[in-house]
């Protein structure tokens, strides 16, 4: 590669969240590819700074990226903080705007005002339509892992509490592996029977080797995707037969709820179900599956109670919409080793070549996952222009 690119890692806002969307493994690679990299020092970003550093990115100050030049594309990963500036450059990032969530408009109004784009890493798609990279697989894998301590703290009359992240998987692991064994002691057969729905995704298979690894035999562990759910309509008994519940749908139309309060309730103290995770965390979607709470919950708090009839055991549910950021680190490198192939393709599309560059990009095939980015964005700006940017 001959012309250089620059590429700026800004700092992450949001409470709690550790995780980036670079990694010194993978600035290292591009840096090696002729980009430039600017790195702003971050002091809740699992990496050091001086991680960066060590392979040749530039530190600058913590949330100095409206200060670099227009040409520079700033990457990061949750939505920037709002109200805010207008937005200059363009932007890669989840800013959750593309479904009309709350402040839409207002997010794409923004880049209108400062003539910005964004390329939404949520629906960075190859030529197939398939994202290119996601955080699912650790969602799953991290709401399991909750999921099985959750449900050990409940049965010796506890309740889970604040959780921080962890360093790695195999210090998840080992709380995971003794979760495991609580809940055997309390269970007549000394069984861990689990239900993950939604098996064959990126969270639905995260989910089932974080039950592996933590000692669940495979029999234990009962998987359904949507041939199960299409053979029979919910609400499931299985889904009271399992101790743990993990739902990893994507959700795309309405379905008959998978469970609801009066199904337990009948069910009355005969049932194994403790502990609900629901990964795919559609709490507020009108056609929320699980019609049995309704807030998400947080790392400072990640269970809320299934409110029963009196006297019925207990059945909680960790909804957390930010799950991979128990493992920011290996959460990171995956996401961001799946973005590479795309990142590398940067310089195709930007530059001061701007909407020519994309042009002759999308006639070559070179850096088309940008260009179909740039085309949604437009989209999406021309369908918030109608609704007042
Ligand atoms: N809580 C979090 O932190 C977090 C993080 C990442 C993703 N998510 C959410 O998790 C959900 C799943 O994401 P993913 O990346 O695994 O998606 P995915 O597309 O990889 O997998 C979804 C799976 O659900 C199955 N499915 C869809 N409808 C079903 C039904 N009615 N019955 C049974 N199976 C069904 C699909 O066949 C597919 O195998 C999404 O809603 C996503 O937004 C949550």
């Amino acid at each position: 590669m001959t012309a250089t690119q620059p590429l700026w890692l800004r700092c992450e806002t949001k409470t709690a969240e550790h995780r980036s969307a670079l990694t010194p493994t993978t600035a290292k690679k591009l840096i090696d590819q002729g980009f430039i990299i600017t790195v702003e020092r971050d002091p809740q970003r699992i990496f050091d700074d001086e991680e960066f550093e060590k392979v040749g990115c530039t530190l600058v100050d913590h949330h100095t990226w409206p200060q670099a030049p227009k040409d520079t594309p700033i990457i990061g990963l949750k939505e920037l903080d709002a109200p805010g500036p207008d937005l200059q450059h363009t932007h890669i990032q989840f800013a959750h705007c593309y479904k009309h969530q709350e402040g839409w408009v207002d997010v794409l109004a923004r880049f209108k005002r400062g003539g910005g784009k964004l390329y939404d890493l949520e629906f960075l798609e190859d030529a197939n339509g398939r994202r290119v990279a996601a955080f699912g697989w650790h969602a799953g894998f991290a709401g399991a892992a909750l999921g099985l301590i959750g449900l050990a703290d409940q049965l010796e009359g506890n309740t889970l509490g604040k959780q921080t992240a962890y360093p790695n998987e195999d210090a998840l692991l080992e709380v995971t592996r003794k979760a495991v064994e609580t809940i055997r002691k309390h269970r007549s057969d000394g069984k861990v029977k689990s239900l993950v729905i939604g098996a064959l995704g990126r969270c639905g298979r995260g989910a089932i080797d974080c039950l592996e690894k933590s000692g669940c035999a495979s029999d234990e562990i009962v998987r359904w995707d949507i041939q199960e759910t299409s053979a029979k309509h919910g609400p499931y008994q299985e889904i009271l037969d399992a101790d743990l519940f993990v739902n990893c749908i994507y959700l795309s139309k309405k379905i008959p709820s998978f469970i609801d309060r009066a199904f337990i309730e009948k069910a009355g103290k005969d049932r194994r179900l403790g502990m609900i995770v629901d990964v795919s965390c559609d709490t507020t979607n009108p056609n929320n599956p699980l019609p049995v709470y309704s807030i998400n919950t947080t790392f400072d708090k990640p269970t809320v109670d299934v409110e029963l009839d009196a006297g019925l055991p207990k059945m909680e549910v960790i909804s957390i919409d930010h799950l991979p950021t128990l493992l920011p680190r290996e959460a990171s490198e995956q996401f961001s080793h799946d973005l590479l192939p795309s990142l590398l393709q940067l310089p195709n599309v930007t530059g001061a070549a701007g909407d020519k560059a994309l042009q002759q990009a999308d006639q070559e095939g070179k850096g088309a996952v940008w260009v179909r980015a740039e085309r949604l964005f437009k989209k999406h700006l021309a369908e918030a222009e109608a609704n007042g940017a």
